[in-house]
């Protein structure tokens, strides 16, 4: 068996240490000189492994307990999302303790190429997962125990019809993640991990995701690059970037410094996963844009396009926003970090209620994070920690001649928050659902808000008419559905889950 090495040293070194779990550094030998995690100029560096654990003892985090998907963002080059049945619990549970855990990689493993694995592996379960488990504590978010189908109206979803059949229900018990930079990397892994697990889980669905090619690595398939802003975790985080927002670690860990609910005692240092499968329709959308251009004197058709496009997003396709340039892309303050995110979108001399010249209300960016639109300091209750992927393939020549889609493609999408009612859930329908937030007549968020099917209608797109309002036919972004996992950390499985 190819894990075997790598495995029992590694389960030596959790075993003995149970209850600090400590990855030793150096013991193994390095798997890897190049890393499976993808890193755009414009992303903000992460810390490297010595400075996350200076910070982290600092806020009495343990780095080593927290599955390492959570904290590092949209990073990954190739992800296999692998959705399985637990069809025997009392096979399963040894063989979470045995087979799985040793592999499932700790945040302070991925922050260092020497010691990062040919494949990462993390594990998240529904609640029906942890109740097939005899896992009956309640986790205190009621979003979590009753399944995301339950959640499909509040979420603004069309139908169940759109959804993976697989996810329209709560028979998902969890979901192995998969990451590496190749694709023989993690069928390797797969096949390893299914002859492990024998007939304990029966495989339901998966999804293969992966950055996209070339210069695309990092942008999402509507062609923006994504994954810039996620927030500053304190004890994670070593330097902020100017306009990152920074959020106390229970916003995004259980039952640390800012998580107020009670939890069971084994559930903290875990993290509710939000897992969707939103579809894009990136030649619909690219025929949109083509025959709306913004029209300014100053502007070529395509010019005109392509502004559009960037204040649908709030940023242009390079990263730059659009609150600091807001007529041309800036590819160089796109790709800069400690520039790309310095934004409030106040400006001197500048009626922040109603001036929309610079960013419309309705972007995206600004849906999902209003910054100073709530006043100041910035609202801190509504963080989320994306680790989203694309999946599917680029667009073919047929598709973008013909504007249509006939290959599924679009965004893995990821969302790890302690509160679920207060981070996913919350951006998508309070925030971006809502065509008064964040004023009357912003109108729904045109990327991703969805009114069950119903028409948007946008307001404030066209920077030479703030009341110009454009009606949306068409959803560029259709959910096919997912659901909410717990990600525990690596003592619970231990502790709590796995016998
Ligand atoms: C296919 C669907 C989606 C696409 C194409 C998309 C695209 C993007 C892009 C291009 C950015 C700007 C880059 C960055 O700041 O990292 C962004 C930011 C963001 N998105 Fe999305 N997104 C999608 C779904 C979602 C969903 C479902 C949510 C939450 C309900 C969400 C929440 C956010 C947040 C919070 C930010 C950062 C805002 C900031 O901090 O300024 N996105 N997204
Ligand atoms: C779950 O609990 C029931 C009732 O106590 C027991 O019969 C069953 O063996 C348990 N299953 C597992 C996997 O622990
Ligand atoms: C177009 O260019 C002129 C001259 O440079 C400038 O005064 C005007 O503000 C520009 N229009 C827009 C909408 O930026
Ligand atoms: C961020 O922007 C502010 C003003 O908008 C500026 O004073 C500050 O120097 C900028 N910070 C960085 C790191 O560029």
């Amino acid at each position: 068996m190819r894990f075997s090495i790598s495995a029992v040293v590694l389960f030596a070194s959790l075993s003995s240490t149970l209850a600090t779990p400590k990855h030793k550094r150096g013991a193994v030998k390095p798997r890897r000189t190049r890393s499976l995690l993808i890193n755009p100029d414009a992303f903000p560096d992460l810390p490297t492994a010595q400075e996350a654990s200076a910070v982290a003892a600092d806020a009495g985090l343990n780095l080593d307990d927290i599955q390492g998907d959570v904290l590092i963002g949209m990073k990954k080059n190739r992800e296999l999302f692998y959705f399985f049945t637990i069809a025997n619990a009392a096979d399963f549970k040894p063989k979470l303790s045995g087979s799985i855990l040793p592999l499932i990689t700790s945040t302070t493993q991925l922050l260092d190429v020497s010691t990062q694995p040919e494949t990462a592996l993390n594990i998240a379960f529904s609640q029906t997962g942890l109740t097939a488990l005899n896992v009956t504590d309640s986790l205190g978010d009621s979003l979590f125990s009753g399944g995301q189908f339950k959640d499909l109206a509040n979420l603004g979803d069309p139908s169940a019809t759109q959804w993976v059949p697989e996810f329209a229900g709560t028979g998902i018990h969890g979901v192995l993640l998969f990451a590496s930079d190749t694709d023989d990397h993690i069928n390797t892994a797969v096949t390893n991990l299914e002859s492990a697990l024998g007939d304990s889980i029966t495989k339901v669905y998966s999804l293969q995701a992966g950055a996209r090619p070339g210069a695309e690595a990092g942008h999402e398939h509507f062609g923006f690059l994504d994954g810039i802003s996620n927030p500053a975790v304190t004890g994670f985080t070593a330097n902020p970037m100017a306009g990152q927002a920074v959020v106390a670690p229970g916003t995004i860990l259980l039952s640390e410094t800012g998580d107020a609910t009670t939890r069971p005692s084994w559930a903290k240092d875990g993290t509710f996963l939000a897992f969707r499968q939103l579809k894009q329709l990136v030649p619909e959308f690219n025929a949109f844009l083509t025959a709306n251009p913004i029209v300014d004197g100053n502007l070529t058709a395509e010019q005109g396009s392509d502004l559009l496009g960037a204040r649908m997003v709030g940023r242009w396709k390079s990263g730059a926003p659009v609150d600091l340039s807001p007529l041309v892309d800036d590819p160089a303050l796109g790709a800069d970090p400690t520039r790309n995110n310095n934004f409030t979108f106040t400006h001197s001399g500048f009626t922040l209620s109603s001036d929309q010249t610079h960013c419309p209300f309705s972007a995206h960016i600004r849906k999902t994070r209003p910054r100073s639109d709530l006043g100041t300091p910035e609202d801190a209750a509504h963080h989320i920690m994306r680790a989203g992927i694309p999946y599917g393939p680029e667009v073919s020549d047929s598709e973008a001649s013909s504007g249509t889609t006939s290959t599924e493609r679009g965004l893995a999408f990821v969302a790890y928050q302690s509160s679920l009612a207060n981070g996913f859930h919350f951006l998508q329908q309070i925030w971006a659902n809502n065509a008064n937030f964040v004023h009357a007549g912003t109108g729904a968020d045109p990327i991703i808000g969805a009114l069950a099917g119903a028409q948007r209608v946008v307001g404030g797109l066209d920077p030479t008419n703030s009341a110009k309002t454009t009606t949306l036919t068409t959803d560029f972004v259709v959910s096919r559905g997912g659901e909410y996992f717990f990600a525990p950390s690596l003592s619970a499985i231990a502790s709590k889950l796995s016998v």
